[in-house]
């Protein structure tokens, strides 16, 4: 059986060997992908749009993600597991601290995820560092900001040099891991290179030290326009509708049950 894999182990493949990340949601997802050897598990706000079905993320909830969080936790024996922190959650240093301090509590989380680069939220990480909580910070494309971004943009073009200012004060406050999303590449490189955070890419190019993609995204069980980003290893949702149809089918035409799967006294 693979180790469990610990932010000591996660760090020292930086440069060396690339990391995998996907979210999930839920226990069966959850042990799916863990017994595949993936990485780490992030339970993403991005719960709000494939288990929720809402246009964006800025509806979940702290116990919404505390719940979800719970469910990956029993399937996930060996990946590092990373809750979202989200939107609402941060609303002043204390709040955002108290946030952190639940979702590590409640669940036995392994890291929160914490969207954005503020004062307060530097403040929140370094305050939860201190108390022995792994940070992952998440800057670029940042779906919890996309009413002032002006929508959803790929960071990085022109203002490069801000966002690397941005991974050096994450850095500093006690971030460990950084998702950088919708980055343009060589700006994603630099962070890279010129950081000690693990950096975990989504629409960032080659160079990150790690992946990471939605599971319905991956396994084609959400949406038909994908991103450019995104690849589809599966087409599970067809296989799951057409295999529903047939179900149907039978039940409809007394094909299920038949006797194979019917109990008769002897
Ligand atoms: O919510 C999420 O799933 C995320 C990833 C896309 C990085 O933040």
């Amino acid at each position: 059986m693979k180790k469990k894999t610990t932010i000591t182990s996660l760090l020292a493949r930086k440069g060396k060997e690339p990391v995998s990340c996907l979210t999930a949601y839920d226990y069966t997802s959850a042990a799916i992908i863990d017994r595949a050897g993936i990485d780490m598990i992030l339970i993403g706000d991005s719960l709000a749009m494939v288990m929720q079905g809402r246009d964006e993320t800025l509806g979940v909830t702290l116990d919404e993600i505390i719940y979800h969080t719970k469910l990956v936790k029993r399937g996930a024996v060996s990946a590092f597991v990373m809750a979202d922190i989200p939107f609402g959650a941060l609303n002043s240093p204390d709040a955002g601290v108290d946030s952190c301090v639940r979702v590590i509590k409640e669940t036995g989380a392994d890291a929160v995820k914490i969207e954005g680069y503020s004062a307060n939220i530097q403040e929140v990480i370094r305050r939860v560092t201190e108390l022995g909580i792994n940070v992952c910070s998440h800057i670029g494309l940042m779906p919890q900001f996309v009413s002032s971004m002006g929508g959803y943009r790929i960071q990085g073009y022109e203002n490069g040099d801000e966002l690397m200012k941005q991974a050096k004060d994450l850095e500093a406050a006690g971030a460990k891991i950084i998702v950088l999303e919708g980055v343009e590449l060589n700006c994603a490189k630099t962070i890279t290179a010129e950081t000690s955070m693990l950096t975990i890419g989504i629409g960032a190019g080659v160079h990150c030290d790690g992946q990471v993609l939605v599971y319905h995204d991956v396994f084609g069980l959400y949406g038909e326009l994908m991103p450019k980003f995104v690849k589809r290893y599966a087409e599970a949702g067809a296989v799951i509708e057409d295999a529903a149809k047939r179900y149907i089918e039978d039940v409809k035409n007394r094909v299920f049950p038949d006797m194979d799967h019917s109990y008769m006294k002897k």
